[in-house]
């Protein structure tokens, strides 16, 4: 290893996706529980948008190093790591040190509060990785994947009650969180049902991912009655609820009776004056409102362990070079929101974009 890499930062608590710029630094000395790991793909969040934006609603580190999502290989294993060794396929853990049970704050998220993946090399303790296993078909965007997005999506459907085949799992959106959940659920045996404001999106995820329906929810603005009567008048037993405060009233319309609503996004907005009575809501449905702070290091396992079984590939939709324009181009065909599935950079090799 050089003595030099290159790391991407921004300056201050972003305000544009410019501010986003490249940097020469000194590797870090390593630590003897700690492992060096050489970065081959970084998977890109609707966070990491809202971070170099400047509109993430949590605290961010000054001049931070974005990303959370990176599949990597061993570079070097301090003397004391004892589950990891050179040449080691990786990905991160988002919370570095959220090893089981809820998560209890966001102090330690990569990309945010900590620095992130963006990076030819990062340095990670022990525990803050999760080995790939040499058997899984998956390539390194679709592992790095699975940080963020992947154990989220598993956290939102086995995190609480576990889903069961036959159940209904309606996911709004086509963005990587909802696609994603949508490629678990079909997996898991159940009815699934995709929204999105695009009708070609619509037909690509069809073709690609067949959901058992799909709803135009400009086109059908009461699309929370079409999920009623698609299933009968029951409802959908899990909502991935991407949209937040503008989605939320619908959601409790139109889950089923003692359903599991998993709050995941923020992306549609409601003035304050015209929030749902949600208490009222909720009760009225016997339903869970579930809160969700993407995932655990079990949780990941989990998700990886099922991914490599079912050789689930998640859905990447393009991938970027590393380097200062293709970074720039990932993060503003993400901000375009014109993608189906993840936006992904790749370190490996030259990439002709799709
Ligand atoms: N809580 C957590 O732990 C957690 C973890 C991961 C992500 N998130 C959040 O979840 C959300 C989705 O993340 P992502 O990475 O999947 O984003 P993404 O890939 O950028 O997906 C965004 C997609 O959501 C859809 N969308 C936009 N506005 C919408 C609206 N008003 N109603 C319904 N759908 C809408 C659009 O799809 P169409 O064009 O098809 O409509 C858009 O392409 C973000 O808010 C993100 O911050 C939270």
């Amino acid at each position: 290893m050089t003595n030099q890499y290159t790391v991407f930062r921004l300056p201050d608590k972003g305000s544009s996706l410019d501010a986003l710029k490249s940097y020469k630094e000194p590797m870090p000395e390593l630590d003897k529980h700690q492992v060096v790991v050489r970065i081959c793909a970084v998977a890109l969040n609707y966070r990491d948008i809202a971070i170099a934006e400047g509109t993430y609603p949590f605290p961010v580190k000054k001049s931070v190093i974005p990303c959370s999502d990176m599949c990597g290989v061993v570079h070097h294993a301090g003397s004391r790591v004892k589950s990891l060794k050179k040449g080691d396929k990786v990905i991160s853990l988002f919370m570095q040190n959220a090893l089981y049970g809820p998560c209890t704050d966001w102090h330690d998220g990569l990309g945010g509060p900590i620095d992130g993946v963006l990076q030819e090399y990062a340095v990670f303790p022990e525990h803050g990785l999760v080995k790939i296993p040499k058997e899984a078909l998956m390539t390194d965007a679709e592992a790095a994947s699975l940080v963020c997005t992947g154990v989220t999506t598993w956290n939102a459907l086995y995190g609480n009650v576990p889903l069961k085949p036959g159940q209904t799992v309606l996911v709004l959106g086509t963005g990587g969180v909802s696609i994603t959940a949508l490629q678990i659920a079909k997996a898991a045996g159940a009815n699934t049902i995709v929204t999105s404001s695009s009708d070609v999106k619509l037909k690509h995820v069809q073709r690609a991912y067949k959901p058992t329906h799909v709803i135009n929810y400009k086109k059908c603005p009461d699309w929370e009655k079409e999920v009623l009567d698609f299933t009968g008048g029951h409802g959908a037993d899990y909502i991935v609820e991407t949209g937040g405060a503008g989605t939320i009233e619908k959601s409790l319309q139109c889950v089923a009776f003692g359903g599991i609503i998993s709050v995941i996004g923020f992306l549609a907005a409601c003035p304050a004056d015209q929030r749902p009575d949600m208490a009222g809501l909720a009760l009225a449905k016997g339903a869970v409102v579930r809160g969700i702070m993407v995932g655990n290091r079990q949780q990941l396992e989990e998700m990886v362990r099922f991914t490599v079984v079912n050789n689930i590939h998640l859905p990447v939709d393009k991938e970027f070079p590393f380097s200062d324009s293709g970074v720039m181009e990932a993060f503003q065909y993400m901000a375009q929101a014109g993608h189906v599935g993840k936006v992904c950079i790749n370190f490996t090799h030259d990439l002709v974009p799709k």
